[in-house]
C-alpha cells in the first residue's frame, strides 16, 4: 500500500492523501487583494488531487509584504478575496490551508523576475522595512531595516492575531505560521540578524520570545479543532549546524507546549552566505530527528517530488506530510503521475470525476 496516498488526520481535519502544495508567492496582487489568477491558480492546484493547498506567503501588516504584489490579510476585503480561493479549493476536494507572515527586513522588494532586490528609497512603491536589529540581510537585499520598538512588535503580534481571525472567517481550516525564510520571526530567533539587548534578544529565552508570544496569542484565537501549524528553518548551515539544531528543537518542543500540531521543517535563509546541500529530500534525515525528538508532526518541502523519496520518506518516518512545489507548479495533475508510479488501485481516482472517468478507461 502506498503511503503517500493513505488519509492523514490532525485535530478534526483530514487529509485524503498525504501530499500537500506548500505555499509558493505568485506575486499578482495589487493592494494585497486576491482576484482570478489566485482563485484559478489555487483551484487548479486542488483539481490535480493534492490533500492540503497552502495559501502562500500572507502578509499580516501592510509593511511585512515580500513586494508590492504580496497577498495581504489585514483588512476585511482581502478576508473576502480570500474566502473565494478557499472556497474554490475546498470544491475541489482538498484542505485550504494559508501561510501568514511578516517579511521583517526582507521586505519591499522586487519580484523575483524583476530583480528580487529592494525597490529604492525614491520610488513611489518605496516603504520602511523593520526587523529585531538594524542589521541587513546584505546580498541582494542590502538595506538597513529600522529596530523595532516593543510597539512595533505588539503591533505585528496583534497583525498575527487578527490575520488569524480573518483566515478563520475566511474558510480555512489549516493555518501556518511563517516563522522561516529569514523573515521576520525566524531573524528573531537568529543570533545573525537579532542583536537586541532587550527582553526580545540576546539568550535562547529572548531571542525565542517573539515567536512564542506570537503562537500563544495566535491559539487563542484559532479553534483548538483545526490544526495551527508552522514553518521555521532549524539550521542555517552556515557552518553551525548542530548547536542551531539543538536550539530549534528545544524551541520546537516550547511551540508543541503552547498548542502547535505540526511543524513544517525547512532552512533558516537568514543569512546569504551558506553551504546548503541541494539534493533530493536533503531535510528528511533532520526533519525525522525533529520529529523524533519532539514528537510533533511534521512536513517539509525541497526535493521530495519524486515518487520514491516522497514514499521513502514517508515510510522511514521522517516526515508525516511531504510538500510538493514546483513539480505542482510544472503539473497540477502530477499526483496522478505519483499515483501511477506507486501502483495505486485506480490511479485516475486522483483527478475530478470528468477527468478521472476517461483515464481510468483510456490511462495516458
Ligand atoms: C514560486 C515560489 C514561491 C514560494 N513562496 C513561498 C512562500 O510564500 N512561503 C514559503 O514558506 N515558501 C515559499 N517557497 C518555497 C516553497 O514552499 C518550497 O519550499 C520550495 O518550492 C521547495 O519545494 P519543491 O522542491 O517541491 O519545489 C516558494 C517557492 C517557489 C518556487
Amino acid at each position: 500500500m502506498s503511503h503517500l496516498f493513505s488519509e492523514f488526520k490532525l485535530k478534526n481535519v483530514k487529509l485524503r492523501n498525504r501530499i500537500a502544495v506548500p505555499p509558493m508567492c505568485q506575486y499578482r496582487a495589487e493592494n494585497g487583494l486576491a482576484n482570478e489568477w489566485h482563485f484559478s491558480h489555487y483551484n487548479t492546484l486542488a483539481r490535480g488531487g493534492a490533500g492540503l493547498v497552502v495559501v502562500e506567503a500572507t502578509a499580516v501588516t501592510p509593511e511585512g509584504r515580500i513586494t508590492p504584489a504580496c497577498l495581504g490579510l489585514w483588512n476585511d476585503q482581502q478576508a473576502d478575496e480570500l474566502a473565494k480561493v478557499a472556497q474554490g479549493i475546498k470544491d475541489a476536494g482538498a484542505v485550504a490551508g494559508i501561510q501568514i507572515a511578516h517579511a521583517g527586513r526582507k521586505a519591499n522588494a522586487h519580484r523575483p523576475w524583476e530583480g528580487d532586490d529592494h525597490i529604492a528609497s525614491d520610488d513611489e512603491r518605496f516603504w520602511p522595512s523593520i526587523a529585531p536589529s538594524a542589521v541587513a540581510f546584505g546580498h541582494h537585499l542590502p538595506r538597513v531595516p529600522q529596530e523595532m520598538s516593543i510597539n512595533d512588535i505588539e503591533r505585528v503580534k496583534q497583525g498575527f492575531v487578527d490575520a488569524a481571525k480573518r483566515a478563520l472567517d475566511a474558510g480555512f481550516e489549516w493555518l501556518e505560521l511563517h516563522f522561516a525564510h529569514g523573515y521576520l520571526a525566524q531573524s528573531f530567533f537568529s543570533k545573525h540578524s537579532n542583536h537586541r539587548t532587550d527582553q526580545y534578544g540576546g539568550s535562547f529565552e529572548g531571542r525565542s520570545r517573539f515567536l512564542i508570544e506570537t503562537l500563544q496569542a495566535v491559539r487563542k484565537v484559532w479553534p483548538e479543532h483545526l490544526p495551527l501549524t508552522a514553518r521555521f528553518g532549524v539550521v542555517e548551515y552556515d557552518g553551525q549546524d548542530e548547536e542551531t539544531l539543538a536550539e530549534s528543537i528545544q524551541l520546537i518542543q516550547q511551540f508543541k507546549k503552547n498548542g502547535l500540531d505540526l511543524l513544517s521543517v525547512s532552512v533558516g535563509f537568514t543569512i546569504a552566505e551558506t553551504n546548503i546541500p541541494w539534493g533530493d529530500g536533503f531535510l528528511g534525515e533532520i526533519a525525522g530527528r525533529v520529529r523524533k525528538e519532539t514528537g510533533l508532526p511534521v512536513a517539509s518541502a525541497w526535493g521530495f517530488a519524486k515518487a520514491e523519496v516522497a514514499e521513502n520518506a514517508l515510510e522511514t518516518q521522517q516526515l508525516d506530510l511531504v510538500m510538493i512545489g514546483r513539480a505542482m507548479l510544472a503539473n497540477p495533475h502530477y499526483p496522478y503521475a505519483l499515483a501511477q508510479q506507486l501502483n495505486v488501485d485506480k490511479p485516475s481516482w486522483v483527478l475530478p470525476a470528468p477527468y478521472a472517468h476517461w483515464l481510468e478507461r483510456y490511462a495516458i
